[in-house]
């Protein structure tokens, strides 16, 4: 177990903010994170931090960050059709990508290249391409922080929904140590999103390899690099509106994208409502809204949380007065 004071956040948030945090601590199996919780932690609050890649520090964190180096995964159950495969909370969401599509089990393949670990994925209900965490996750495995025992949420305990779960409601905070997966052995490919079929052109098959390149490619055309320019991908949700306030909309703007998500709503993307609203491509100082991708928000170097949250909130009320319609981060604010 290694324990560090005054440690700096810089390397360990997406968006690349220069803040620190009192204590930050990080274990590598279960057993030492029972321990530590046994012992007691030196602060409060305390955050269990995964890879900071939908993240936005705005000041110093006066607490305990615990960082999860719970890095196994193995198969645990093999059915003729299917396998059960277990996770550590600090495996690097793209590598278990990899393995799974490697092995030839499908149901990750078009969440390939999302940032992030593993631990993180059920919490956010990450999602891409016509796919979300909640589709593939049966099992969290976790601590319960206040009592430090063992806890398991089905897939129905989850809670899931769009970019949320039970997990960022919960009274008492979770640790996720494991997730365990369902993965298909005869896997159906999920092809219908965008621009994924006319991308799968370029290769002479079909398969987990293709669809995973063809993701990754898609997803570097459009989505700024954290390494290269600091951000935590799509900063905003995207708006799901009444089909009534929609179909007023789309008398006064007859292009507008949409996607049905039920008989009475309707969800918009929040990048045109961004990009009508005049924000695409604009610079606010060290921040700025990404010029392909206007859902994503940019640390053009040295940008500080608080001017990050100026932006937004500046983006918000444009679109707001535009369209009537607010739109809300989908990126967590600490
Ligand atoms: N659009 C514009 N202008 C632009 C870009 C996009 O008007 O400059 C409009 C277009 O109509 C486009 C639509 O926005 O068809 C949707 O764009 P895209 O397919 O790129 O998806 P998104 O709604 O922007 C969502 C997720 C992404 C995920 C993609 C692909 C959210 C908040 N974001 O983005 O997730 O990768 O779909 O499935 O739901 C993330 O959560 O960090 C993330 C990147």
């Amino acid at each position: 177990m290694q324990i560090n004071e005054n440690f700096s956040l810089k390397q360990y948030n997406t968006f690349g903010i220069d803040v620190s945090t009192r204590y930050f601590i990080e274990y590598q199996t279960e057993k030492e994170l029972h321990d530590l919780l046994a012992g007691g932690l030196p602060a409060q609050p305390v955050f269990s931090l995964g890879a900071g890649s939908n993240l936005l520090f705005t000041h110093d964190y006066e607490g305990v960050m615990l960082h999860s180096q719970i890095k196994d995964i193995e198969p645990v159950e093999e059915h003729n059709d299917c396998v059960l495969v277990r996770a550590g909370a600090g495996v690097v969401w793209d590598d278990f990508v990899a393995y799974c599509v490697e092995k030839g089990w499908g149901g990750v393949e078009n969440l390939s290249l999302i940032p992030g670990t593993v631990g993180a994925s059920p919490v956010q209900n990450i999602g891409a391409y016509g796919v979300e965490a909640k589709d593939v996750v049966c099992k969290v495995d976790g601590v319960s922080f206040g009592s430090n025992s063992p806890v398991s949420f089905t897939n129905a305990d989850c809670k899931f929904g769009y970019r949320d779960s039970a997990f960022k409601h919960l009274d008492e905070k979770i640790i996720v140590t494991y997730v365990n997966f369902r993965l298909s052995k005869k896997p159906e490919f999920k092809l219908e999103y965008g621009t994924i079929k006319e991308e799968l052109k370029k290769y002479e098959t079909i398969n987990l390899q293709t669809i995973r390149r063809a993701i990754i490619s898609i997803r570097e055309s459009k989505l700024p690099d954290p390494v290269v320019m600091g951000n935590a991908g799509s900063f905003f949700k995207n708006p799901v509106v009444s089909k009534m306030q929609f179909e007023q909309l789309a008398t006064q703007y007859p292009t507008i994208p949409h996607y049905t998500v039920s008989e009475q709503e309707v969800k918009i993307p929040a990048a045109w409502l961004i990009e009508q609203s005049g924000w695409k491509g604009k610079s606010c100082g060290n921040v700025g809204v990404h010029d392909k991708q206007p859902l994503v928000l940019i640390n053009k170097g040295n940008a500080t949380g608080d001017e990050v949250v100026k932006l937004s909130n500046q983006i918000r009320s444009s679109v707001e007065a535009k369209f009537n319609i607010k739109i809300y981060p989908e990126v967590i604010f600490l």
